[in-house]
């Protein structure tokens, strides 16, 4: 997978990150960052354990860091 470099603002810090592009945004946040108030829980988009509030709308864990939806859990 190619990898990929961006900023993210988290909390109103900038965090530099380079991951490859089907990581998901909760795995950036948690074993990237370090971050760890961000959960894992159901893994099927059933409980919200995983959600990232980012205005307007809440981000599911499912999209990754290119954007796109993973393909798989
Ligand atoms: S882990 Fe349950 S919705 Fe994400």
């Amino acid at each position: 997978m190619t990898k990929m470099s961006f900023t993210l603002q988290i909390n109103g810090a900038p965090k530099a990150v380079d991951v490859d592009g089907d990581t998901t945004l909760l795995w950036v946040i948690r074993d990237v960052l370090g971050m760890t108030g961000t959960k894992f829980g159901c893994g099927a988009a059933l409980c919200g354990a995983c959600t990232v509030h980012s205005p307007p709308a809440p981000v599911s864990r499912r999209s990754t860091a290119s954007g796109r939806p993973r393909s798989r859990p």
